[in-house]
C-alpha cells in the first residue's frame, strides 16, 4: 500500500467528509456550480464522466445531478469508496471503483469512451511523483473522446509557509479537532495530520499520520497538458484557494504513446 493510501486508511478517510467543513449537500451544490461554470454540461445523452480520486463523492454527485448518464468514480481508499457507495444509492449513474490511478485507467475504462474527466479537490498532488502525473494525463487523453474535457483543481503549494504559519487549524468542534503541520521537503510538502477525537468518557485521543504532497506549479501542469496534446484554457482561481485548469482533447488528435 502506498504512503498516501495508508494515510487515508489509517487516519484521514474516516474524518475526510467532516474535514471538508460543511454539510455534504452544500458541498455538492458548491461544486456543481463550479462545474457548471466550466462549460462541461453540453454533452451527449449517454455521456460518461470519470471522477479521478473521488473521495466521498461531492463531485460524483454533482456530475450525476448535471445529467451525466454514467459517473465512474475511482479512488484508492476502500473506506472512502464505501462511504461514497452508501451516500450515492439514490444515483444509479454513479459506479464506484476501488483502484489506484497509478495503475492506469485501462481496467476501468475503454479508450475514447469518456466525454469528461475530472481530477478535483487537490487529488493531483497526492500522486507519488511527476512521472505518475505525466502517465495519468496521457491515460486521460487516451480515454477521452475527441473534443472531451479534463478539469483539474489543486492547490498551488509552491510558496513554502514558514514558522508558525505551518500550523493550520483545519476544523474543530466539540468532538473532534484537526490540526495540520506542513513540513518543507523541497519539491514536496510533508503534511502531518493531527486529529484529536473525544471518547464517550470525555478523554481526548490523538490520531496522527503524515504523507507527501507534491508542489505543482500551475504553469507546469498546463505545460504538461499541452505537451500531451490538450488545448488548455488559462489557469483560473477556484473555491478554497484551488487553481482550476480546463483542458480539451482536440477533435483531431494523434493518440498518445504511454510513458515507458
Ligand atoms: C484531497 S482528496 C479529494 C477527494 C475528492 N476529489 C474531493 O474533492 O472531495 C484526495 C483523494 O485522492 C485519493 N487518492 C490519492 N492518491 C490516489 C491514487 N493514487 N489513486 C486513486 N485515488 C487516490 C485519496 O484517497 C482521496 O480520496
Amino acid at each position: 500500500m502506498s504512503e498516501v493510501a495508508a494515510h487515508y486508511e489509517n487516519l484521514l478517510a474516516r474524518h475526510y467528509t467532516w474535514m471538508l467543513g460543511a454539510d455534504f449537500e452544500e458541498l455538492v451544490a458548491e461544486q456543481r456550480q463550479l462545474l457548471d461554470s466550466l462549460d462541461i454540461s453540453a454533452f451527449e445523452p449517454n455521456a460518461i464522466v470519470l471522477d479521478l480520486g473521488c473521495g466521498s463523492g461531492i463531485h460524483s454527485v454533482a456530475l450525476a445531478q448535471l445529467g451525466y448518464a454514467t459517473v465512474i468514480s475511482i479512488d484508492v481508499s476502500p473506506t472512502l469508496v464505501a462511504e461514497l457507495t452508501a451516500r450515492t444509492s439514490a444515483y444509479p449513474a454513479i459506479r464506484p471503483v476501488h483502484a489506484d490511478l497509478c495503475a492506469g485507467l485501462d481496467a476501468a475504462v475503454e479508450p475514447q469512451s469518456i466525454a469528461t474527466a475530472v481530477c478535483m479537490g487537490d487529488t493531483l498532488p497526492h500522486l507519488p511523483d511527476t512521472t505518475a502525473i505525466g502517465r495519468l494525463v496521457e491515460d486521460v487523453f487516451n480515454v477521452l473522446t475527441p473534443g472531451g474535457t479534463f478539469v483539474l483543481t489543486f492547490r498551488d503549494l509552491t510558496i513554502p509557509l514558514a514558522g508558525l504559519d505551518r500550523f493550520i487549524q483545519v476544523r474543530a468542534d466539540h468532538e473532534r479537532i484537526m490540526t495540520c503541520f506542513l513540513e518543507d521537503e523541497s519539491d514536496a510538502v510533508r503534511v502531518h495530520d493531527l486529529i484529536h477525537t473525544r471518547d464517550a468518557d470525555g478523554t481526548w485521543r490523538l490520531g496522527k499520520s503524515s504523507y507527501r504532497k507534491l508542489r505543482l506549479p500551475p504553469t507546469w501542469v498546463s505545460g504538461l497538458l499541452r505537451e500531451v496534446g490538450f488545448v488548455v484554457a488559462p489557469v483560473k482561481s477556484g473555491p478554497y484557494g484551488m487553481c482550476v485548469i480546463t483542458a480539451r482533447r482536440p477533435e483531431r488528435a494523434r493518440p498518445v504513446r504511454a510513458v515507458p
